[in-house]
């Protein structure tokens, strides 16, 4: 069945009790190093099927402008080799619906490693990089076609951002094909509304060796 692709966010208005998903054994995390740019476009790139072509321009786009951040806030899975096979990046909107927030973007992980569980190690640290960064919240924009990313956000406590009837219609149009039901108010309510966090679950801890973050470097405000 083919699933209308409509634009959406989701939102998590807290950062605590984070899931905390390890590192599978033969796998290595590491944050941007200069020259990773070629990495993230190839890594996107080959993930994404819903864009395509591909941009060439989708880094220099959306993170040039703040490539001092890079290093602190995007994060690459390796696999036993040293090979960049996926990738996430804490990064921030600093006036999402009026508030500053943390934004979770591009995750993406190479076809041939999809369905193995290595997104959700990367969603922890990235999600971890946020609050030691001092973000308080969080919100991510994805769209309802993108199935396995919708779980993956609603395992990770993010919920659908209804701001509009759109929203709403989107989301019960996804509702059902979803691990977690979504829990959708009946009717729009006039404002943005989070519909109840679920899908959250205990893990055991990770981290990247030797890598401790300075909250003071990461973007202006912070
Ligand atoms: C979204 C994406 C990053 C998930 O990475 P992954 O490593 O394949 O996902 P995982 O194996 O870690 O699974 C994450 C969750 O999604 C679910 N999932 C994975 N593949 C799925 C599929 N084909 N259908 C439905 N659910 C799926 C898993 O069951 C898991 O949920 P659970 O913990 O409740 O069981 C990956 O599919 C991808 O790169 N997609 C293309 C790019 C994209 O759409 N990125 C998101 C942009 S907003």
């Amino acid at each position: 069945m083919e699933i209308e692709n409509v634009g959406v966010n989701m939102v998590r208005e807290d950062l605590e009790n984070l899931p905390d998903y390890p590192i599978p054994p033969g796998f290595s995390a590491r944050w941007f190093r200069p020259g990773d740019e070629a990495l993230w476009q190839r890594i996107v790139g080959l993930a994404e099927k819903l864009i395509t072509p591909f941009p060439a321009d989708v880094f220099q786009k959306e993170f040039a402008p703040r490539a001092d951040a890079l290093p602190q806030r995007q994060c690459f899975l390796c696999d036993a080799r040293g090979e960049g096979i996926a990738t996430a990046t804490a990064w921030f909107d600093d006036n999402h619906r009026g508030k500053p927030y943390g934004r979770i973007h591009w995750v993406a992980v190479i076809p041939e490693m999809q369905g193995r569980g290595l997104s959700k190690p990367l969603m922890s640290i990235v999600c971890k990089r946020l609050r030691e960064l001092g973000h308080e919240r969080a919100y991510l924009a994805t769209s309802t076609a993108r199935i396995p990313a919708l779980n993956l956000y609603l395992r990770f406590g993010f919920a659908p951002e209804i701001a509009s009837n759109e929203d709403l219609a989107a989301w019960r149009k996804v509702d059902g094909l979803l691990k977690t039901p979504l829990d959708l108010p009946i009717a729009f309510q006039g404002g943005p509304v989070q519909t109840k966090r679920s899908g959250l679950a205990a893990s055991p801890a990770l981290g990247i060796p030797g890598d401790e973050p300075t909250p003071s470097n990461g973007q202006g405000r912070l």
